[in-house]
């Protein structure tokens, strides 16, 4: 039986029941679906509007549909094939197996409020397991800085050498980012928690359903305030993408950062073979997938941003159709971003710092300019003074080819005759490295009084 039989007269066309159907992919909301089902059909009995006998058989009828779908392929069954929706799969199902009192079921509730708060359930735990999976992404970085936690390599702006950092900073700062990412979740995951249902097909019910009561079951925070509102905005689904989207953007920043690292021309890293490909023409090869497919899957959750947004702007109060697009953009999104915070947790784990190589690059190419200058200006010079005559010195060093470090005194002394012979201590790489000792800088005591904190913050014992 359709769900809206007694108004119509004629049949559906196929295609375009086909069109409308979107069974395929919301029966993923199926158990949200049946739990929030079970407490509205209690709550009918505690507003008097079922008799115990039937809550009682309808809660047990909904228990064996749940028992009945977790048989693999049970929802892949050809019977199945025309159904309409995960909600009308439900109703089904429950008038199969306890009679006409399933239809009972639908009192006091449209399919808005349902698909509504079906999302808002589903999506509430997914958000918890992604927290534990950001979490694992941050606990591979952590573990990560700590083997190389004395190691440096360039720190580059506009990807040309700019100062020596340490290995452990620069992993350090995309845990920041995630650390952020996963507030923004728990933020969502708030706003996520509300309870619609109750809310009927846009005005609210005539029956008089417990809503604080419903919240509390379902381990909701609350109750949504407008019915129009809780039928029709998605700002929940839109809000969550947008997190997903900015963990992606930070995931593939630091995949592009690792892709360039990995190149025979910086070779800083090595990357495992478990996380690598090899070319089907050309032997020798031996290319960062991973990293580049992370990168690109964040384009997709963009897409999906982009879509939603597009999806609700135009879409006048309450509840249209236009709104069951959501469902493909948020499963697309959930899968992705876990798919990508594994992968990169898997790709920590399995790269290698080439030490030296990384030493000797964070020391090359004038890194310790900005130090030279700040030499000066520990000698009275004013900044902008002291930044003029550097400029001029690595200036004539690269017309030598020559390091600051292999220049002489005297002739440091012909740029300035503040130079004196402690200048070498100067633009040494532990010293540049130790005197980046502000909160935050990139000094080895910083480094490690981060590191602990992160350490301690994954619950990773000294
Ligand atoms: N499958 C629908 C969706 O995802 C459920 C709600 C249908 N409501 C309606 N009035 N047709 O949006």
């Amino acid at each position: 039986m359709s769900l809206w039989g007694g108004r119509f007269t004629g049949e559906t066309d196929e295609h375009f029941a086909a069109f409308n159907a979107s069974f395929r992919f919301d029966r993923r909301l199926i158990f949200a679906d049946l739990r929030a089902c079970v407490v509205h059909a209690a709550a009918l009995g505690r507003a008097g509007v079922l008799q115990p006998t039937e809550v009682e058989a309808i809660v047990e009828g909904l228990k064996k549909i749940e028992e009945m779908v977790v048989e693999p392929g049970f929802l892949d069954r050809p019977e199945f094939a025309a159904t309409e929706d995960v909600h009308s799969f439900i109703e089904a199902r429950l008038v199969e197996l306890i009679g006409q009192t399933g239809y009972k079921l639908h009192t006091a509730r449209s399919r808005n409020d349902q698909v509504a708060v079906a999302t808002r359930l589903f999506l509430r735990d997914e958000i918890e397991q992604i927290d534990a999976t950001m979490r694992d992404a941050q606990r591979a970085l952590v573990e990560l800085a700590e083997r190389y936690a004395d190691d440096p390599i360039p720190g580059y702006t506009h990807l040309q050498k700019a100062q020596p950092i340490l290995f452990a900073h620069f992993l350090l700062a995309y845990f920041q980012m995630l650390a952020r990412d996963r507030e923004r979740m728990a933020q969502v995951k708030k706003r996520v928690n509300v309870l619609p249902l109750g809310s009927g097909a846009l005005a609210g019910t005539n029956f008089p359903v417990d809503r604080e009561w419903m919240a509390a079951e379902l381990g909701f925070d609350g109750v949504t305030r407008n019915s129009l509102d809780a039928v029709s905005d998605r700002d929940y689904v839109i809000e969550f993408v947008n997190a997903a989207a900015m963990t992606m953007m930070h995931l593939s920043r630091l995949a592009e950062d690792l892709i360039i690292y990995s190149t025979q021309e910086f070779g800083f890293i090595k990357l495992g073979d478990a996380i690598s490909t090899g070319s089907s023409l050309m032997p020798q090869k031996k290319n960062p997938d991973s990293l580049e497919l992370i990168r690109g899957k964040a384009a997709r959750v963009f897409g999906h941003l982009t879509a939603l947004l597009t999806l609700v702007k135009g879409l006048p109060l309450a509840y249209n159709k236009d709104l069951q697009e959501d469902k493909e953009a948020l499963f697309d999104t959930i899968n992705t971003l876990t798919a990508s915070l594994r992968v990169t947790a898997t790709v920590l784990g399995n790269i290698e710092l080439d030490r030296e190589r990384a030493r000797q690059a964070a020391i090359a190419d004038y890194t310790n300019a900005t130090d030279l200058a700040d030499y000066l200006v520990r000698k009275g010079l004013e900044f902008r003074k002291a930044h003029e005559v550097i400029g001029r010195i690595v200036l004539s060093a690269i017309e030598q080819g020559k390091q600051l470090h292999e220049l002489t005194l005297t002739e440091c002394r012909q740029f300035s005759p503040l130079f004196e012979q402690d200048l070498f201590d100067a633009i040494r790489l532990e010293n540049s490295l130790a005197g980046k000792n502000q909160a935050g800088g990139t000094s080895p005591d910083q480094v490690k009084k981060e590191l602990a904190k992160a350490k301690a913050d994954m619950g990773i014992q000294d």
